[in-house]
């Protein structure tokens, strides 16, 4: 049966995290996958993670199922970070716990798949790559437009407001609402409101895709385009995930969350995304989970953990004012926010700069800001001169 398969080919950007690995020059600058790095160049497990692992390690008593949709109080817990106190959504939400961001995005495109198959996913491009996989393989038409120029780094708003006006009522359409992977580009607040009108004049359905809130302007400030669009719209849905924020990647902590209309909509919707899970992954994975939940628990432990995010959105914002500085073309890095920044660049180039210069970056010219040191911005600069970037 297997001899009936075609290969395919390896994902470009997680490939990165071996070639890197192997590559045995001294000078070497990781700028691929989204991870952080702290000062020293490690992605070290944050202070409150260690604290709330070792409470768990010394007061959990039980490991037994908890049921499809995870732990409940997880996702109770991250409503006031992602939504603040704003009585609109009291009986409108449902929520479930997934593993991971894109856990939360493939549940969710499920469930559109399920209440309105012919509804198509309208994409603004460039976006993470996988994000088109995951609508399509939910079989969802994806229809991208291009919503920025690499070359000038502006926004082309146009595009938006084409794109969001041709679309037909019941639409979903992706919006990154904070620290854009992978432009670092993200709408104004003008924007936002625009793009909050068109949703709502066009009868369309936002799917707002979290995965790095409080690594842009800090945690408030990030949620201010989520909470502007919700108070906007009647129906919308949120893959939210602590991977970044929490510094716990691998152990896959994320949230899907859904504004419907009323109560009734709101059990619907989280009886589906509880079938749903269970035919995807039957339950998803509890540590990480259990940690958020001890932090956002524990006053002393969520100050803890505030601090050290509030640490690495300067750190990263450090770095791109470090590259900035270093190049006036480079300029608009420190205008950026987020993890990433996309130069205009070919793979060919991108390939380039790994082999001539031991730097590592997506072959879409994306570069993670945040595995760079401020004193790696001249060599990062040379390098991109050497390779005719700038
Ligand atoms: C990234 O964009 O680098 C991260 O979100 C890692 C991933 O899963 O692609």
């Amino acid at each position: 049966v297997f001899d009936q398969l075609n290969s395919r080919p390896a994902d470009s950007l997680l490939a990165l995290i071996k070639a890197f690995q192997a590559d045995d020059r001294p000078g070497k600058i990781d700028l691929g996958v989204g991870v952080y790095r702290d000062a020293m160049g490690r992605t070290p497990v944050m202070r409150a993670v260690k604290a709330a692992e070792q409470f768990l390690l010394e007061t959990q008593d039980s490991k037994k199922y908890l049921g499809p949709e995870g732990d409940l109080q997880f996702v109770r817990l991250l409503e006031p970070i992602i939504f603040g106190n704003s009585p609109k959504f009291a009986q409108r939400l449902a929520g479930i716990q997934t593993p991971g961001g894109s856990g939360a995005l493939r549940l969710g495109a499920e469930l559109i798949q399920t209440a309105n198959p012919s509804a198509k996913v309208l994409l603004g491009t460039p976006s993470w790559p996988n994000h088109k996989p995951i609508f399509a393989s939910a079989r969802l038409d994806v229809k991208e437009y291009a919503f920025v120029d690499l070359t000038s780094q502006q926004v082309t708003f146009e595009s938006v407001v084409s794109a969001l006006s041709s679309a037909r009522e019941g639409d979903v359409v992706l919006l990154h609402c904070c620290c854009h992977n992978p432009t670092g580009i993200d709408f104004t607040m003008e924007q936002w409101r625009e793009i909050a009108d068109l949703l709502v004049a066009h009868r369309l359905v936002p799917f707002i895709d979290l995965a790095y809130q409080g690594l842009g302007d800090g945690l408030e400030q990030d949620a201010a385009p989520t909470r502007m669009i919700l108070d906007a719209v009647e129906e919308a849905l949120i893959a939210y995930s602590c991977d970044k924020n929490f510094g716990l990647y691998r152990e896959r902590v994320g949230a899907l969350y859904v504004v419907a209309r009323n109560a009734d909509d709101v059990r619907k919707a989280e009886s589906n995304m509880a079938g749903l899970a269970r035919v995807n992954w039957s339950m998803p994975p509890d540590h990480g989970a259990a940690i958020v939940k001890t932090i956002l628990e524990s006053p002393e432990m969520t100050a803890i953990w505030r601090t050290e995010l509030e640490e690495m959105c300067r750190r990263i914002n450090g770095n791109r004012a470090a590259l900035a500085a270093a190049s006036p073309e480079l300029a608009f890095v420190s205008r950026q926010r987020g993890l990433f920044s996309n130069l205009s660049m070919r793979k060919e180039t991108a390939v380039a700069l790994r082999a001539n210069h031991g730097i590592y970056m997506a072959d879409s010219g994306r570069m993670n800001l945040a595995g760079m040191q401020p004193a790696d911005a001249g060599a990062i600069v040379a390098a991109l001169r050497a390779e005719g970037c700038l």
